[in-house]
């Protein structure tokens, strides 16, 4: 029997999408003879039916093209805007995979997608993921695709920094993407040369930015790239942080209902021009800030990215032929290793303290802002 094969792109794109898609589908297509439906706009298309019947022609001409040509959306099958109220749409999902008689629905996306698809797969339904963000903190992959490409274009950005911020003798606060983890700013930082590099993993006090910037101005150095991730923390911040997540947790074990907490680009924003202002007044340098936002996922993949999302992509297919479903396919060295979504969903990979980045980081002389 031809088995048919559902996919989606969720969360938000990522370079390297499309050459996943076309992984799947050139060997699904092509090697195993199989069937592909592509469902628009992430979940949202699933639930809505909305979709494409993909034939090899489809995976022609997109390997280098950014984004997805499947579109996506930040929707979750069990809180999901429709009608102006949020509801529960598993149930119309689970229908439309069973009424367009998929053997496997394959999600390519970050965090948040690996908890849906558990849902789904707890649902009965046959799931496998892919590992995808900028962000790089989806668990138990070495990496995900898009975080090179992403790594490629902030490196740049820091790279024309310098010559800007040398020629003014300015701060140059540089905000780099990454809520919950600092990979991107961490190794932009160190390959792009930052002074100092603020992650969320390592929370900081702006005396010692601040005093790393007067010291390389007592050597001499009247200017400092600052590259900071979105949702790195000072340490009253990183605190009240905590303070909070307490209270969340209790009322959770009340039974209380919570709600998610997603800081918005603004209120990052606010945070990193915060920042340069404090920098000004204690330092005495002028600052600035640049904010790289979606700059950082869009446009080509990098040939690391082409070729981790085939590779991912193809062993999707291989484990799709041997019907083992209820797994993401993970990047381990050169090869992929299929973990159970119960093992991933719910984790995120942050940068432990001791990573060796951050050794060389500090080895360098790069202030962590600790
Ligand atoms: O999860 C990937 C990411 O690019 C984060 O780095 C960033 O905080 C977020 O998405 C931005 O999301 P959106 O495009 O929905 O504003």
């Amino acid at each position: 029997m031809t088995k048919s094969i559902g996919i989606l792109t969720s969360g938000g794109d990522s370079p390297g999408l499309n050459a996943a898609i076309r992984g799947v589908g050139k060997s699904a297509l092509n090697h195993y003879g199989m069937q592909l439906i592509g469902f628009r706009d992430g979940f949202r298309g699933l639930m809505e039916n909305r979709f494409m019947r993909m034939e090899a022609g489809d995976l022609s001409d997109i390997l280098t093209r950014g984004g997805t040509l499947l579109g996506t959306s930040r929707d979750k099958p069990h809180r999901m805007p429709v009608g102006g109220k949020v509801q529960d749409m598993t149930d119309v999902i689970v229908g439309n995979y069973h009424d367009n008689h998929l053997d496997v629905l394959v999600c390519l996306g970050g965090g948040g997608t690996q908890k849906n698809a558990l849902r789904l797969k707890e649902k009965g339904l046959n799931i496998i993921t892919l590992p995808k963000t900028i962000d790089n903190d989806v668990a138990l992959t070495d990496i995900t695709f898009g975080f090179d490409t992403a790594l490629g274009i902030a490196t740049d950005a820091i790279d024309r920094l310098h010559s800007t911020a040398h020629s003014h003798h300015r701060i140059i606060v540089v905000e780099i993407m990454g809520h919950r983890a600092g990979w991107l700013a961490l190794g932009a930082g160190i390959a792009g040369g930052a002074d100092v590099i603020l992650i969320p993993e390592i929370p900081y006090t702006v005396e010692s930015v601040a005093e790393a910037i007067r010291e390389r101005s007592r050597r001499g150095k009247s200017f400092s790239i600052v590259a900071i991730a979105e949702g790195a923390l000072s340490v009253h911040e990183h605190a009240e942080q905590l303070e909070a997540q307490k209270k969340k947790e209790g009322k959770k074990k009340e039974g209380k209902k919570t709600e998610p907490e997603v800081a918005s680009e603004t209120q990052y924003a606010e945070k990193t021009v915060r920042l340069a202002k404090q920098l000004e007044l204690l330092t005495g340098l002028e600052a600035r800030i640049t904010i790289l936002g979606h700059l950082q996922r869009g446009g080509i993949p990098s040939a690391a990215d082409r070729l981790l999302a085939t590779r991912l992509g193809t062993a999707c297919s291989d484990l799709i032929d041997k019907g083992h479903y209820g797994v993401m396919v993970a990047a381990r060295g050169d090869s992929t290793k299929a973990v159970a979504l119960e093992e991933v969903a719910g984790k995120v990979k942050t940068v432990p303290p001791d990573h060796p980045w951050v050794q060389s980081a500090r080895n360098i002389g790069t202030s962590l802002g600790d």
